[in-house]
């Protein structure tokens, strides 16, 4: 595992794109996308580069239950706006939140992540260690699954509602047996509300209670921190 800190996230944010560009350079055409907060800058400096995903597959980690792609608050919505629109790529898929069956919707994800092996994979982390919608508990060798939102994972998402009341209760997300399937993991993480689980994540226990800590088990991880999430790390 390799920790990178820099002193904010706009030096991250390019770094990312530095990764990006070596992992296409080296063949990578299948990118694994996370949506939230942490990513959005890193999607502002790709749409501005020169990489070129018209020959890329994007696959992203989750989609709430229940929002269609024209929601504001759906993550399709959220990688239209912030990267597809501007960057196209061949193909992109996330889970659809709307399949009137989820266990197949789950099945057919776990097929599409299958067939097109993921090169490089973007993570961010939550507060309680969880990587996409995998939160304490959920066994390593998970697949895509529905998954009943924690409540802190409800209000941390609530900056981008109305109200608490309007975020969606459940989500479809790849497992982490998914997540560690991908050939290459980024992990991004910015400010101090990160630095507990960074810390954890990094040098606790590899155990199912912080789905994060999985990632010290994989052999090639990249982790890219800004000082204050990095703050906690001996
Ligand atoms: C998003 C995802 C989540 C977020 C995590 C951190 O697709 O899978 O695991 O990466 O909740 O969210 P932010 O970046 O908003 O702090």
């Amino acid at each position: 595992m390799k920790v990178l800190v820099v002193k904010n996230q706009k030096d991250a944010d390019r770094q990312g794109v530095k990764i990006f560009r070596q992992a296409y350079k080296h063949g990578a055409r299948t990118f694994g996308l996370a949506t939230g907060g942490t990513p959005e800058g890193l999607y502002r400096e790709l749409c501005q580069s020169d990489l070129d995903f018209r020959d890329c597959i994007a696959i992203n980690l989750d989609e709430y239950v229940g929002l269609d792609g024209n929601h504001p608050q759906s993550y399709r919505y959220y990688m239209q706006s912030n990267l597809f629109n501007q960057k196209p790529f061949a193909e992109t898929y996330l889970p659809d939140g709307m399949a009137p069956s989820a266990k197949v919707e789950c099945t057919h994800y776990n097929w599409i992540i299958a067939t097109n092996p993921i090169d490089l994979q973007i993570l961010g982390i939550g507060q309680n260690g969880h990587i996409g919608f995998n939160e304490p508990g959920t066994p390593f060798t998970s697949t895509t699954h529905v998954v009943n939102l924690t409540p802190s994972t409800i209000k941390a998402n609530s900056r981008y509602f109305k109200d608490e009341s309007q975020v969606p209760t459940q989500a479809l997300t790849q497992g982490i047996g998914n997540i560690l399937q991908a050939k290459q993991i980024l992990l991004m993480a910015f400010g101090p509300e990160k630095a507990q689980a960074v810390k954890e994540a990094l040098t606790g226990k590899v155990t199912e209670d912080l789905p994060a800590s999985v990632l010290q088990k994989h052999p090639h991880v990249t982790v890219l921190l800004d000082e204050a999430a990095a703050a906690l790390l001996p």
